[in-house]
């Protein structure tokens, strides 16, 4: 956790009790609602982070390396250029599709309703691709530096790079991003060319945004039933009205656009939490003031705050099937990342990505702080509120789920 700079300067005696205070104040404001009341931005150019100096280990670095010395090769095909061979390459599924036609981002000229921004995402690696614009653009988690932003030029050419940049970070670096480089998923109103009506203020779409403040300016197919969100229908089978020859898919699929929300947040709060024990630790020597996030952490890890759903009609999905894929198992066959979406998303709420490679860049002493008192609630036979809200056979199942499959997470118990 860091203060502002007038207050840092002043002498240190001070300092610990405004911090206990501004960390209470963020406990209620945060259990209240989200982790918002800590998203001033961090100072990520300094020590000990030095966000764009510091060289970053990414699986889009291995790949551009790999290309770089020729082990692999990445091929450019019409009609959507090298897309589908990095997809192939990153093992992200073209089944993760979701369409989004707000001018929002960095290419917005070439996004309008009828050309819409495609995003694909596997649990490390989020790719925008807009048919006819000059590059693709992808985002990677580093363990110590969080999200690591690339753009990789959609010409052919011999050798094909990937290029580092911090351009993006305008609109990646934010208090919607929780003050850190990070994801953005917004919900916008617009009008029939993608052009985004600033009047109305565009919601970071996480878990706990309600159904139906979602996916404004985004396509929604294999729609719900029942319910309600702000996305544009796509009809199964029915004409689409974007060229569908120039995508992967032709869906924007719903399971991934709620998993979507579900893992962006998640990646936002890790990273979050990694610069702020970094920033702890230099400052103070201890990270003993975290103890709120960390708390607030595992209620977002724990799906605490979830808008409820309302029953998907159609639940199997090309998606669904991709996402399972990467499943480890427990004897009985169950996996964190087992659907519900009856009234919530995953069966057992615990999120799939703890224990992600992400976590090793956390400071050993947090990161074994998450470990214990994740256990703890799972075993309590009532744990405090709010984790008393997750019966005990489903925090049971957790357990074992996470003992049986190795997850890192245990590695502290
Ligand atoms: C003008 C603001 C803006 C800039 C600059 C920008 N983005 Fe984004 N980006 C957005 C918004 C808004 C979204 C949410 C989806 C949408 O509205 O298209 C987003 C979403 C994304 C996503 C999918 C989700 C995520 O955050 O990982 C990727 C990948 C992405 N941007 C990559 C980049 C890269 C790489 C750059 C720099 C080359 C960049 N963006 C620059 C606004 C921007």
């Amino acid at each position: 956790m860091t203060v502002g700079p007038e207050i840092a300067a002043r002498p240190s005696l001070t300092l610990p009790l405004l911090i206990v205070v501004f960390g209470l104040l963020l406990t209620g404001w945060s259990f209240a609602a989200d982790f918002q009341g800590a998203t001033h931005l961090l100072e990520f150019e300094r020590d000990p982070i030095r966000y764009s100096k510091a060289s970053s280990q990414t699986r889009v670095d291995e790949l551009a390396r790999q290309v770089q010395d020729g082990t692999q090769s990445l091929a450019f095909q019409e009609p959507d250029g090298y897309l589908r061979d990095i997809l192939r390459a990153l093992d992200i599924s073209p089944a993760s599709q979701v369409l989004v036609f707000s001018k929002s981002s960095a290419q917005r000229t070439f996004i309008d309703p009828l050309n819409p921004r495609a995003i694909y995402f596997n649990d490390e690696i989020y790719l925008g691709y807009i048919p006819g614009a000059p590059v693709l653009e992808l985002t990677a988690s580093d363990p110590f530096l969080g999200t690591v932003f690339y753009t990789f030029p959609q010409k052919q050419t011999a050798r094909p790079s990937f290029e580092r940049t911090n351009q993006c970070l305008e609109c990646h670096a934010a208090s919607r991003t929780l003050g850190i480089p990070g994801h953005l998923f917004r919900s916008f109103a617009t009008d029939r060319g993608g052009l985004v009506d600033f009047t109305e203020l565009g919601a970071q779409i996480t878990d706990r945004l309600p159904l139906e403040e979602r996916y404004g300016a985004w396509y929604v197919s294999n729609d719900i039933g029942q319910a309600r969100h702000r996305g544009r229908i796509l009809a199964p089978g029915g004409k689409r009205p974007f060229q569908v020859s120039r995508y992967p898919s032709e869906e924007s699929d719903l399971v991934a656009l709620l998993v979507l929300g579900h893992q962006i947040h998640f990646h936002n709060f890790l990273t979050r939490l990694i610069y702020g024990a970094r920033l702890a630790v230099e400052q103070y020597g201890h990270v003993r003031y975290m103890k709120p996030q960390i708390d607030a952490f595992l209620r977002y890890v724990m799906f605490l705050d979830e808008a409820p759903l309302a029953r998907p009609e159609n639940q199997q999905s090309p998606f669904t099937k991709a996402f399972a894929k990467r499943a480890r198992r427990d004897a009985q066959g169950r996996s964190l990342r087992d659907f519900d979406l009856e009234n919530r998303l995953f069966k057992y709420r615990c999120s799939y990505l703890i224990g992600a490679d992400a976590f090793q860049g956390l400071e050993p002493v947090v990161h074994q702080e998450i470990s214990l008192r994740l256990k703890e609630i799972l075993e309590a036979e009532i744990p405090e509120v709010p984790f008393n809200a997750i019966p005990r056979s489903e925090r049971s199942a957790i357990l074992g789920i996470l003992q049986e499959t190795g997850n890192s997470i245990t590695r502290f118990w």
